[in-house]
């Protein structure tokens, strides 16, 4: 597995002016890496994950994976390839409010091919860890901030794409999840799991192999 960013540039224009949020980066990210981005609010750090993703298409430049090169892909090949190979953990929690804590993590297993008994297993043990298993009946319209995340942390870890991406993960997290959530993506990547991620924790920077910081728009230093 490999992604290669190759000068890509976002540009976000509306009627009176245009914002450059990624300027011609590029970048080359191979199965078993686990990088994080830091910088400051605003600095592009999202919109570039989103790219990586498929999420977004770049203005100039493009993304390959492989050999398969995103940015000429139509909107359904897009989400069927998103639903291979990634997991997404977003910046802002995503749950379906009407759905049960359970029924929110599992569902889109529904929709991914190869899924069984161990996977499901996985989940739960997932779902005690992070102290969710007395509300793993409870509708999501009923949880906290905090929980929501969590829920949305814990269907990207079921869903066990071979790449993760993580947008600032532990914001809105106590530290005892925090913990628990660094020890999960350290043995996810040891197990060949590819994690791209975003965040400003320093206990989830320091297992990151690859921290890489962004101003403005560029990658302007490797921190480690
Ligand atoms: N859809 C959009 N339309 C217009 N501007 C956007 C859009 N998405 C992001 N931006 C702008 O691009 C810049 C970078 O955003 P983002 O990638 O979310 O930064 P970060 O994740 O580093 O905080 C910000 O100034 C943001 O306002
Ligand atoms: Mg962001």
């Amino acid at each position: 597995m490999n992604i290669k960013v190759i000068g890509v540039t976002k540009t976000f224009k509306s009627l009176s002016n245009s914002f450059t949020a990624c300027d011609d980066i590029s970048l080359d990210i191979n199965k078993g890496d686990f990088i994080a981005f830091t910088g400051h609010t605003g600095s592009g750090k999202s919109t570039l994950l989103s790219m990586i993703g498929g999420i977004l298409s770049p203005t100039k430049g493009n993304v390959f994976y492989n050999s398969y090169k995103l940015s000429n892909a139509s909107e359904s090949d897009l989400a069927a390839f998103r639903r291979k190979y990634f997991s997404f953990i977003f910046q802002h929690p995503v749950v379906i409010p009407s759905m049960s804590v359970m029924d929110n993590i599992l569902m889109p297993l529904a929709f991914k091919d190869g899924i069984n008994e161990v996977m499901i297993e996985q989940t739960k043990k997932y779902i005690e860890l992070f102290g969710l298993k007395a509300k793993s009946n409870t509708r999501a319209s009923n949880l906290s901030g905090g929980e929501m995340k969590k829920v949305s942390i814990l269907r990207a870890l079921s869903y066990g794409g071979e790449v993760l991406i993580a947008d600032e993960p532990t914001n809105d997290l106590d530290p005892e999840t925090i913990a628990i959530l660094t020890d999960i993506f350290s043995t996810l990547n040891k197990m060949g799991v590819t994690i791209i991620m975003v965040t400003h924790a320093h206990a989830v920077a320091t297992q990151a192999r690859t921290v890489y910081e962004m101003k403005s728009g560029k990658i302007t230093r490797t921190l480690k």
